[in-house]
């Protein structure tokens, strides 16, 4: 990649390339990544010259082919992640709105923080910024802020607001309508929906005013998640008034989102992890899938508003949020559970299915015999996405697969779209090196029928919302 990407940020002037820097270094990234996942991300870039940007800064892979720019890039790129107006009040809960940073960041969602005053005793505009991957706001009439964006674009620029911990102060507040610092300001400008966390001493909570301003909040049609009740930071103090906890409040923000991302009112299926498959009662054929990589898929799909099935073999890892799961151990399990979710709009194959199994389960564990270890006797296991790819009814609107190769990784992959009949492949080196299997970053290669698409290395999660982001544009110009 860097020849040409390299003389793209040579040319930015000093304090751009300074910022870059920062960036890249706070998410690990090389300033060319951080270029291309800005212009990714960017909601607004619709201009060709972006697309032809990206493209050019795009890092060509081992084996594969020089390809022409994809068509239509441009549009595709305005297809963007659910972008979250995070306000963090004063209060000793403040600590827990960084977790929750993360956690929305896991959800697909991106972030922008404002921090009042008082919430910078508990909290550092530096540690939130980190987290958000951009500076966190602090002051309404910081010349830089109203600048660069200003309490009104802060405001407008969000999909939704969320203010954790909301105190009984920034709720009295709101529903005074004040606009004396910069979070009242933007919650007053802003025309989307705002969801609130209070946290705050239970006398304060149980108190008239917070009450009633609470009830004004309601009525303008303010959601709430929580307090929760248990211990208060101060010693001796319990009731109501804990903040809720970071997965309650995703969860409360993935509910009001739903039905309104660019997968909105679309069913999409997603295969995770390995399948175990059993030689007897304490023995299992498996693989090293993590399922990493088809948890963030479906967790991105989800943020993006699309109805999920998760069909996930044994992981160790937590549900994602606002979706349905479907646990299974075989592959003949998960292909009748796939089989149940149909019909679905996409489904995409991301499990490592364990192609074959023994032939008989033994019911009792096999001893050591005198006579030399055991021979398996081995049958295949059904193809779920070949299957599910060449059904004549319910076949989904678009069948995504995986490559999982150690060796001629585009060739392979090209095959495979051909003989499973899906409709694209994202094709990776598995290869112990690439420490793809498990780990958190990949590397993959998007095989289509009309191309190949080199994707830089990059994590998991950042890897499944391009792909949401590709299959909504994919969705949307099918539809024109
Ligand atoms: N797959 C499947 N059912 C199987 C085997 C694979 O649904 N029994 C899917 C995987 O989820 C993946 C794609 O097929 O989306 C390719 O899987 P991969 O393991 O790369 O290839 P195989 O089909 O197993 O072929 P080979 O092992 O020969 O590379």
């Amino acid at each position: 990649m860097a020849q040409t990407s390299s003389i793209t940020i040579r040319r930015l002037d000093g304090r751009l390339k300074k910022e870059l820097r920062i960036r890249a270094a706070k998410h690990g990234r090389s300033m060319e990544d951080e270029v291309r996942t800005i212009l990714r991300a960017a909601a607004d870039i619709e201009q060709a010259d972006a697309a032809a940007a990206i493209q050019r800064i795009a890092e060509p892979g081992g084996d594969v082919e020089p390809e022409a720019p994809p068509r239509r890039r441009a549009k595709e790129l305005t297809v963007r992640p659910t972008r979250v107006l995070l306000i963090i009040g004063g209060g000793i809960a403040a600590y827990k709105s960084l977790d929750l940073i993360r956690r929305l960041q896991d959800g697909g969602m991106r972030v922008r923080a404002i921090l009042t005053d008082a919430a910078q005793h508990f909290v550092t505009p530096l540690a939130a910024g980190a987290l958000c991957g951009e500076r966190a706001h602090t002051d309404l009439f910081d010349p830089q802020s109203e600048f660069d964006v200003g309490h009104i674009r802060l405001a407008r620029d969000a999909d939704l607001v969320v203010v954790a911990p909301a105190t009984a102060d920034l709720i009295a507040r709101m529903a005074g309508g004040h606009a004396d610092d910069l979070a009242a300001a933007a919650l007053l400008a802003t025309d989307r929906p705002i969801l609130i966390a209070p946290a705050m001493n239970p006398r304060m909570w149980a108190a008239k005013a917070t009450q009633r301003n609470l009830a004004q909040l309601v009525a303008d049609g303010v959601r709430i998640v929580g307090p929760n009740s248990g211990a208060m930071a101060e010693r001796g103090e319990a009731g109501i008034g804990r903040m809720a906890e970071p997965v309650e409040i995703v969860a409360a923000v993935a509910a009001m989102t739903h039905g309104a991302g660019p997968l909105a009112g679309k069913r999409v299926l997603v295969t995770s992890g390995p399948t175990s498959e059993p030689i007897d009662p304490v023995r299992v054929i498996a693989n090293r899938s993590s399922g990493k990589q088809g948890h963030a898929i479906a967790a991105a799909a989800a943020a993006a508003g699309a109805d999920v099935v998760l069909v996930s073999g044994p992981v160790n890892l937590p549900d994602p949020p606002s979706l349905s799961v479907v646990r299974v151990e075989t592959a003949q399990q998960m292909l009748a559970a796939v089989e149940k979710a149909l019909p679905v709009d996409v489904a995409i194959f991301a499990a490592a299915v364990a192609d074959w199994r023994p032939r008989r389960v033994s019911e009792s564990k096999i001893k050591k015999q005198p006579g030399g270890a055991p021979v398996l006797d081995l049958v295949e296991n059904p193809d779920i996405l070949s299957t599910i790819a060449h059904r004549s009814s319910d076949r989904p609107r678009l069948v995504i697969g995986f490559a999982a190769e150690t060796d001629r990784v585009v060739a392979n992959a090209k095959a495979k779209l051909a003989k499973k009949g899906c409709d694209w492949i994202l094709a990776n080196d598995v290869s112990p090196g690439t420490g793809i299997m498990g780990g958190d970053t990949n590397t993959v290669h998007l095989v289509t029928a009309s191309g190949v698409e080199s994707w830089p290395p990059q994590s998991k999660d950042d890897v499944a919302r391009a792909l949401v982001e590709r299959i909504a544009a994919a969705l949307e110009e099918a539809k024109q």
